[in-house]
């Protein structure tokens, strides 16, 4: 695991004063740029699928899907979207949450998921857990059970994995 970790946080840029001064963001475009980076990300996330017995993969707009998408080809599983507000045609469920000055709202087709589905949540970033807590709430309202969440990158620095412990409800939480 400690060449996977590497190699990923070389491909990782950090963004002096984006989007607002005095925050450095974490750019993950150097990675999806590189084919081996990006390609053993998607191994290492498939491999997550297995071990938690996953049957569906859940990624979370907008970066979330761009990991989701191959690791669900990758292991064989369907993907089902979770969106910001307003951009699914079908009947949703909507969850909002609080943003730093304001709140934002997320939402997944009414019948993406049912009962007895085993859900892994992917996204990029794991900052202060807001988005992945509201996703949590979203899934478990459609009857479905929560495998896991898997992100690429975590900010230690953030109260994001204590502020998803309640969502998770014993669930794992795995940073690569
Ligand atoms: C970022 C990131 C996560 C979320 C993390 O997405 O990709 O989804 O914020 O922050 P949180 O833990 O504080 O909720 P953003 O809303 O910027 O959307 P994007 O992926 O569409 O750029
Ligand atoms: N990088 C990418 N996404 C983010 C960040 C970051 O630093 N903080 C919150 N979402």
């Amino acid at each position: 695991a400690e060449p996977l970790r590497s190699l990923l946080l070389s491909r990782i840029a950090d963004v002096p004063d984006y989007p607002k001064p005095g925050v450095v963001f974490k750019d993950i475009t150097p990675l999806l740029a590189d084919a081996k980076a990006f390609g053993a990300l998607t191994d290492a996330l498939a491999e997550l699928c297995q071990r938690y017995h996953a049957d569906k993969v859940v990624g979370l707009e907008a970066r979330g899907f761009i990991l989701a998408a191959p690791v669900a080809v990758r292991a064989g599983l369907g993907f089902v979207p979770v969106r910001k507000a307003g951009k699914l045609p079908g009947a949703t469920l909507a969850q909002s949450y609080d943003l730093e000055y304001g709140s934002a709202e997320i939402e997944i087709h009414a019948d993406a998921l049912r009962p007895g589905d085993r859900v892994l949540v992917i996204d990029d970033v794991l900052a202060t857990g807001g988005t992945a807590e509201a996703s949590l709430q979203l899934i478990r309202r459609t009857g479905a059970a929560v495998a896991g969440v898997a992100v690429l990158l975590e900010l230690g620095f953030l109260p994001g994995r204590e502020r998803l412990e309640k969502a998770l409800a014993g669930a794992p939480l795995e940073t690569l």
